[in-house]
């Protein structure tokens, strides 16, 4: 049965950047992986190219992840799409290129869940016309995911745009290691469907707070076994990791019930 995310069972192990701990980060490799290994959902980063495509890619730069340098965005995709994304990692990969968002919807959607960070150095104040939260958006849409995207940024200014538009998916805030304390009030004034903090920053009095507002929580990057376990006896909703094959092993075995989360109106 093809889930959304309002039927998913808990606690959901979401791929980052696909399955990071073994193949380079956001390529269709990575993707491919995750979904092969079992995970529910898979995340990735977008950012805008020069011709302000939607890319994927987590750097502002080039430089670590592919054969290139310099910013991403003084890059045409044309020229993206040159470039060897995935030698850094291991030679067997020489062939994978730096996917778009469209390409990554095309692999996976409606086969997994998808969670799209949109990257903070792609804001851009007056929410023009082609501003890649609309993009997004878009591409969402005409691919039919609605039900199964959902779209985060430790930026809340893009979730604020995604909001004032008619239709849209399911949005949700990104907080590093230095959570502001009001985080969750910010989260239920944004209406998130879920809150991804760095794990490190968790207590369980915000579990408590969050479950009360009905939002979910997903924490990333939670690489160790005893990690996982430790987050999803708090009670966490899921967890974004590098290994989405050692999370299935650790966490199966604790999954008791389906949950459903009514849609928001
Ligand atoms: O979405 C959670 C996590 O991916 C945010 O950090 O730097 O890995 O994109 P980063
Ligand atoms: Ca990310």
């Amino acid at each position: 049965m093809r889930r959304t995310l309002h039927d998913i069972i808990l606690p959901v192990i979401i791929g980052h950047r696909g399955y990071r701990a073994k193949y380079p980060e956001n390529t269709l490799a990575s993707f491919s992986a995750a979904m092969a290994a079992g995970a529910e959902m898979i995340e990735l980063d977008v950012t805008l190219s020069k011709d302000r495509k939607v890319v994927v890619i987590h750097d502002d730069t080039l430089n670590r992840t592919t054969s290139g340098f310099g910013p991403v965005h003084q890059a045409t995709l044309q020229a993206l799409k040159r470039l060897d994304a995935g030698s850094w990692f291991d030679s067997r990969f020489a062939a994978e290129s730096l996917p778009t968002l469209e390409e990554v919807l095309i692999l996976a959607g409606g086969k997994i869940l998808i969670n799209i960070e949109i990257k903070s150095s792609a804001w851009e104040s007056g929410f023009p016309e082609d501003a890649v939260e609309r993009q997004v958006v878009d591409l969402i849409i005409r691919h039919d995911l609605l039900n199964s995207t959902l779209v985060s940024s430790f930026h809340a200014g893009f979730l604020k745009n995604i909001g004032k538009l008619p239709v849209h998916p399911e949005i949700a805030f990104i907080t590093d290691r230095k959570a502001p304390q009001n985080t969750l009030d910010m989260c239920q004034r944004l209406g998130v469907f879920s809150w991804h903090p760095h794990y490190k920053s968790l207590k369980q009095r915000h579990i408590e707070k969050a479950h009360a507002q009905g939002i979910l929580i997903f924490p990333y990057t939670v690489n160790m076994v005893e990690n996982m376990l430790m987050l999803v006896d708090m009670g966490v909703d899921g967890v974004i990791t590098d290994d989405p094959g050692a999370a299935i092993s650790c966490i199966a075995a604790k999954r008791k019930t389906s949950a459903f989360i009514p849609p928001r109106d």
